[in-house]
């Protein structure tokens, strides 16, 4: 959507707190030995109170009221019985809509015992989701947001999950553009003055190939290899986007 006026850009920023607070919220609770379904319920009850409700369920009748993806999980994984275990990668992705207007986040936590590579792929990621925040000026081809998040990646010696990247959000979850996470050449429509999307690279320690499992929603890699994503929904706003969901003491700054 565009924000057109001050009541638009309250709504953006009511519910994108909410979920910037839900997805902090969630990040704090991880324990190794509780179930992804426990954190799930954890998020739910948050955003209850809040008055807030699931995107995922409410768009698309996802059986769950976060994202939570385990290791070679990307995104799109159902909570349930999963244990989290000591080492593990986990990604929450929150989206959700209050009032008619939908916010959308994500991070990827990693439980101790740290390995320093995985520190090493999630502190990459953030970069290239800070690169392209700082990318995404009004009047600038859309692609600069995937340059800018692809050149990170590849300093690092990352792959790109080209089949995930974010999206124009605030009136549904999922709105145009789709925001590339890498550079091409035919995507140069500028972005507008209060165009609303989110930026979400996905860096992987892999060849980047994902595909879908058996319960038709969780996204895995390929080879296996681990992931990591960051998200944040932003509005073009001059030189630097309004980060709608970026919240006190979190990831990004
Ligand atoms: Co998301
Ligand atoms: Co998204």
């Amino acid at each position: 959507m565009i924000v057109k006026n001050s009541q638009d850009l309250d709504g953006l920023l009511r519910i994108g707190q909410i979920c910037g607070w839900t997805l902090q919220y969630m990040l704090g609770q991880v324990q190794p030995g509780m179930t992804t379904r426990q954190l799930d319920r954890l998020g739910a009850a948050f955003l209850k109170q809040h008055n807030a409700r699931s995107a995922p369920i409410t768009a698309y009748q996802f059986p769950g009221w976060t994202c939570i993806s385990v290791n070679e999980e990307i995104a799109h994984g159902i909570p349930g019985d999963r244990v989290l275990r000591p080492g593990d990668v986990v990604n929450i992705d929150v989206s959700a809509v209050l009032e008619g207007y939908w916010g959308d986040t994500g991070a990827t936590l990693l439980v101790p015992p740290v390995q320093p590579e995985n520190e090493r792929l999630c502190a990459a990621t953030r970069d290239a989701l800070r690169a392209g925040i700082a990318a995404a000026r009004a009047g600038v081809p859309r692609y600069e947001i995937g340059r800018a998040i692809e050149t990170v990646a590849r300093r690092g010696g990352y792959s790109i999950i080209r089949d995930l990247g974010g999206h124009g959000v605030g009136r549904g979850i999922h709105e145009d553009p789709t925001i590339f996470n890498y550079y091409s050449r035919r995507d140069r429509p500028p972005l507008t003055e209060g165009l609303v999307i989110t930026i979400e690279p996905f860096l992987n320690r892999g060849k980047g190939r994902i595909a879908t499992a058996k319960d038709r929603w969780t996204l895995y890699t390929v080879d296996k290899t681990l992931s990591a994503q960051y998200e944040h929904t932003v509005v073009i706003a001059g030189d630097s986007p309004i980060l709608l969901t970026q919240v006190e003491g979190q990831f990004a700054h």
